[in-house]
């Protein structure tokens, strides 16, 4: 046998898995970006009636004309001039992601991406042969990056920016002057702008910050309904960008990477959008009775200390034991019963962090916090 293309070679596991194989069952698991809720149940119904009316065949392969107008038209309030032709269906975030890359990046080329970072963002642009250039986003900085440490890294070979808010793994959000200076910046240096919102439903103060509308010709966006609708397991998502010339150019790759999304459940996502249109918005008043909960208990507890997202469902708190990395801590609590992340599995920056997921109930997040408290107290001496 010949072996493996370098570039699989290369690519090394995401260290967020490695903490769920070390985890027995019995553990309180804060480690899953995905909402604990079931899908509306009026689209499981919409997807099994579409199964059964026929819907079970290739589609073109941008999408349902229908679904896609949906979505277009939930942008409308941002920008009217998107419609069905600038929207093409994915088989989810991750599958949008690799598409844009794909289209946009040459090797040679590089890509500016944050740090700490969704795990999947670095590898997907070394596999399309790019370069990937992570940008800091510091917790004193509430996670937003600097427009300096934006100049630092930009050069003539960078394409495009990608940014993600609200961001996993620090839930950070920003405000329309914060990303007015980030568009600003794209706009200088003339790259594509590729903004991943998948948690633009999860917001908990005020109206969600897009850049959809701000640059029509220049904003990619990536969206999915894994989180707005609790569909993970479903993968379906889509990448929206007014530009008639750069959709197109997606359409096409999009062929040769699945030819067409899921025929049934894209007629289960348009129902979802007609009927279920609140579902997100009762996902996000759960989702920041947990924040505050987690927030308060863990900024409570010696050493940690936390900052409140205004988005998505993750905290990304300081967690200081003397002599001890955030690897080391996450295995201590695993032994204590609380499975996390270091914040080493989003980039070597997340040191001195750890994430915690707060897709679990409220009673399970304050049982979480118990064991976690007694874990740091014990390590700390205290
Ligand atoms: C920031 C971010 N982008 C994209 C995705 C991909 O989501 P999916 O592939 O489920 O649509 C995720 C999933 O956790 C994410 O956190």
């Amino acid at each position: 046998m010949r072996g493996y293309s370098q570039r699989a070679v290369d690519i090394q596991p995401t260290g967020v898995r490695k903490m769920f194989d070390m985890a027995g069952d019995d553990v309180i698991s804060f480690g899953l970006g995905e909402p604990d809720f079931q899908p509306p149940a009026v689209a499981i119904e919409a997807f099994s009636d579409a199964m059964r009316a026929g819907h079970n065949k290739y589609t073109t392969t941008a999408g349902l004309p229908a679904l896609r107008a949906k979505i277009a038209e939930s942008w409308h309030h941002l920008d009217d001039s998107v419609d069905e032709s600038n929207v093409c269906m994915t088989m989810s975030g991750t599958n949008a992601l690799l598409n844009v890359f794909n289209t946009l990046v040459d090797p040679g080329k590089n890509v500016l991406l944050p740090e700490p970072y969704f795990p999947l963002y670095g590898p997907d642009v070394r596999l399309v042969g790019g370069e990937a250039r992570f940008y800091p986003c510091l917790f004193e900085n509430e996670f937003v990056p600097t427009v300096e440490s934006l100049e630092a890294l930009v050069d003539e070979n960078t394409v495009a920016i990608l940014y993600n808010f609200p961001s996993n793994p620090t839930g950070a959000t920003i405000n329309i002057e914060q990303r007015d200076e980030l568009l600003a910046f794209a706009q200088r240096h003339d790259l594509w702008l590729i903004t991943d919102e998948v948690y633009d439903r999860i917001v908990f103060e005020g109206e969600h910050v897009s850049f959809v509308g701000t640059d029509p010709d220049r904003v990619i966006l990536i969206n999915s309904f894994s989180k707005t609708y609790a569909m993970t397991g479903w993968r379906i998502g889509y990448i929206m960008c007014a530009n008639q010339e750069a959709i197109n150019q997606f359409i096409k790759i999009q062929y040769y990477i699945t030819a067409c999304s899921n025929d049934a459940m894209q007629y289960a996502v348009l129902t979802a959008f007609d009927e279920a249109s609140d579902y997100p918005d009762i996902m996000a008043q759960e989702f920041k009775a947990r924040c505050d909960l987690i927030v308060t208990r863990l900024n409570a507890m010696p050493g940690v200390q936390c900052h409140k997202p205004k988005g998505a469902f993750y905290v990304f708190p300081k967690v200081e034991v003397p002599g001890m990395n955030s690897e080391e801590i996450a295995i201590e609590l695993l032994k204590g019963g609380v499975l996390c992340s270091p914040g080493t599995a989003f980039g070597a920056s997340g040191e001195g962090h750890l994430r915690f997921a707060y897709t679990i109930s409220r009673e399970d997040i304050s049982r979480g916090m118990d064991k976690t408290e007694t874990v740091l107290r014990a390590l700390r001496g205290e």
